[in-house]
C-alpha cells in the first residue's frame, strides 16, 4: 500500500464556479467544472486526510468520505469556509470565485425595456484565499491560479501576492471544463513542472508536493 501521506491532517477545500444571481432565474458565472477541486478531495482522502470540500454548483459526485457543503455565491462560499477553516492543517482554494457580483439581486425576474441596453452594477466580492491566508494561525494555503497568458509571471506574482507558500499554475486552454490539466507548481524553491495527465494523477503529483511541504506533527 502507499503510505498514508496526510493522515491526521484536516483539508479544506473549495471546487467549482459561484453562482451570483440577477434575478430569480438569472446570473453570473463562468466554465468550471469543479473537476480539478474534487479531484484534489478524492487525492487528499486516498492520502488520509479528513477532508470537507465547499462546492459551487457543479454536476460532480462526492468522493467516498469527504463532507461536502454545496453554496452558490461567493459570499457564501466565503461563510463556509471561514466556519470550518478552524483546526484546518491545509486550504486549497480550487474554486473559481467569481471577481465581482451584482451589487443587487431583483426579488422578480427582470422585464425587457423597449430596445434600451441595461446596465449591471458589480461590486468586488471578497478573496477567499487571501483572507485565509492572512488569518493570525493560518492553515498551509495552496491557491490555484488560471491563466491565459504569461503564465510564469503572472503565477508568481500572485503567489507574492496572496501570501500562499504553493500556487499551482495552469493556462486555461489546458484545464478549464475538460478531464486533462497541465500545471507547473510555484513555491519558495522555485517552479516545478507537473507531467501533463488527467485531473486524478495531476491531483495525486499536487497531493504528493504538498505533502513534502507540511511541517511534521
Ligand atoms: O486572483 P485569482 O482569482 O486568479 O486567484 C485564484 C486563486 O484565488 C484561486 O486559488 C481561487 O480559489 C482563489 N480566490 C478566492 N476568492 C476569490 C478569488 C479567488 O479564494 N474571490
Amino acid at each position: 500500500f502507499a503510505p498514508k501521506r496526510l493522515a491526521g491532517r484536516k483539508v479544506l477545500i473549495t471546487a467549482g464556479p459561484t453562482f451570483e444571481p440577477i434575478d430569480p432565474v438569472r446570473g453570473i458565472t463562468n466554465i468550471s467544472s469543479g473537476k480539478m477541486g474534487f479531484a484534489l478531495a478524492r487525492s487528499c482522502a486516498d492520502a488520509g486526510a479528513d477532508v470537507t470540500l465547499v462546492a459551487g454548483p457543479v454536476a460532480q459526485p462526492t468522493p467516498r468520505g469527504v463532507r461536502r457543503i454545496d453554496v452558490q455565491t461567493a459570499l457564501q462560499m466565503r461563510e463556509a469556509v471561514l466556519a470550518n477553516v478552524l483546526a484546518t492543517d491545509v486550504f486549497i482554494g480550487v474554486a473559481a470565485v467569481a471577481d465581482y457580483r451584482p451589487a443587487t439581486a431583483a426579488d422578480h425576474k427582470m422585464k425587457k425595456t423597449g430596445g434600451e441596453g441595461l446596465t449591471i452594477e458589480l461590486v468586488q466580492n471578497p478573496d477567499i484565499l487571501a483572507e485565509v491566508a492572512a488569518l493570525p494561525n493560518p492553515p498551509f494555503c495552496v491557491g490555484f491560479a488560471a491563466e491565459s497568458q504569461n503564465l510564469d509571471t503572472y503565477a508568481a506574482a500572485k503567489r507574492a501576492k496572496k501570501r500562499v507558500p504553493l500556487l499551482v499554475a495552469n493556462l486555461v486552454q489546458d484545464g478549464m471544463g475538460g478531464d486533462t490539466n497541465c500545471v507547473v507548481l510555484f513555491d519558495d524553491a522555485g517552479r516545478h513542472p507537473v507531467p501533463a495527465g488527467a485531473k486524478d494523477e495531476v491531483a495525486q503529483a499536487i497531493v504528493a508536493h504538498m505533502a513534502g511541504m507540511l511541517r511534521p506533527d
